[in-house]
Formats: C-alpha cells, structure tokens, sequence
C-alpha cells in the first residue's frame, strides 16, 4: 500500500488514507462524509465517535437487541451527516445565528435523513438520524415529536449527543465535566430529554462506563442550548 509521508500533512487525514477501506461495507462514503463534517463543526475532532460509542453503551443498558444496538450506534456516527452542506462560518459562529443561519442547522437532520434514504443497506438509520433533535417535551424539531412518538433510538442518540457536546471544547465555549454534563442532563429531565435515559447515564457513569472528563471553565450562560 502507497505510504503517505506526513510532513506538514494532516495527520488524521494521512492516517486515514493509509487505513485500509472496508470495500464490503456499503455506507463506507457515508462514513468519509461524516469524518469531514466533524472536522468543519465546531466539536472537538472524534465527537460522531464518541456519540456513536456513548449510544451503544445507553442502548445495551435499557437492553436494547444487539440488532438494535447496532443501527443505533451506526446511526449515531451518521446523525450529523446533513451538515455537510453548511459553511463553516456558520457551524462555527459563536454569536447568535441570523434567521436564515438557524434554518440552516435546522434542516440538518431532514438532509442527512434524505442521504442515507438513498442507501437501501441504511434504510433503519433514517428514522433515527432525522429524529435525533426531538425533545421529550415535543419541543424539539423537525417533527415536534413527543415522548414514545420518537423512536428510541433517536432518543438515545440525542442525550449522548448533547453530553458529548456539553463535555467536549467547542470553537466557541469550554467544555464541562462529567458532572457538570450530568447535572446539565438532569436538569432537562422531562423536557430535552427521557427521564429513563437520564437515569441510564448516572448509571452507566457510576459504573465507570464513561469516561470522566475532567475539564475547565464551566460557561457562565449556557442558556440550556444544549447541542
Ligand atoms: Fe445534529
């Protein structure tokens, strides 16, 4: 295989071409699409990982299939696979968003949703990627869904999503830590997010199932805007 010398070259991108490409796996060019959204998003490199991870872990502890588990978890490295239209100034923009920014980001999950729809092999994916912004309170969008109405594996992706944002440094804030995240989790019990799942995360932190993020500076405002 041709090695890529990495002077001066992005080093995960130089790694990447040297990894061997699953040819069997159909949503390999998916998986490529996403790692370029995660590094334009204003997440810490790795953040699709890490919500793909955090949701298998949710969903085998309320005892999800491991069918289910794993189009979760695939869905979960996918859901912010629509972003990759948005430019970077607006998926990084630290100031509020103009109206035409905000519907930007809102169309994010029916874009990834119509991509994946084109897949035969995603087909269950695409329920839970254009449902992962739903909150439990019917709050959320695109759909306006309320509780059980979102599929459960949307409802996974989205806490481990928001706690993976909230932990992570961001272009535009500090991160948390775990506890901070967790509070944060817990103080949107009912409304953001299922209360069962909530729960789910104090359970899998205290069996040391996630990882303890350290961090920093808690953010004076954040104004419960979670992901
Ligand atoms: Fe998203």
């Amino acid at each position: 295989m041709m090695r890529v010398v990495a002077g001066g070259f992005p080093k995960r991108l130089a790694e990447s071409l040297q990894a061997p490409a699953d040819e069997e796996d159909p949503l390999q060019l998916l998986y490529s699409i996403v790692e370029v959204v995660d590094r334009t998003d204003s997440y810490t490199s790795g953040h699709s990982a890490r919500v793909a991870d955090l949701a298998a872990v949710i969903a085998r502890l309320i005892d999800c299939s491991a069918g289910d588990i794993a189009v979760i978890k695939q869905a979960a490295f996918l859901h912010d696979i629509g972003k990759i239209g948005i430019p970077e100034k607006v998926l990084r923009k630290s100031g509020p968003l103009t109206r035409e920014e905000r519907h930007m980001i809102d169309l994010h999950p029916i874009f990834g949703a119509s991509m994946l729809a084109r897949v035969p092999e995603a087909a269950a994916l695409v329920p839970l990627v254009l449902h992962h912004h739903e909150h439990w309170d019917g709050h959320g969008y695109p759909g306006k869904l309320a509780m059980t109405d979102i599929p459960v594996g949307a409802r996974v992706i989205a806490i481990a999503d928001a706690y993976d944002a909230m932990t992570s440094y961001r272009t535009y804030g500090p991160a948390m830590t775990s506890e901070q995240g967790l509070d944060e989790l817990r103080r949107w019990s009912g409304k953001q997010f299922e209360p069962r799942l909530v729960d789910t995360m104090q359970e899998a932190f205290s069996y040391g199932l996630i990882e303890r993020k350290k961090s920093v500076v808690f953010p004076e405002s954040f104004g419960g805007v979670l992901t």
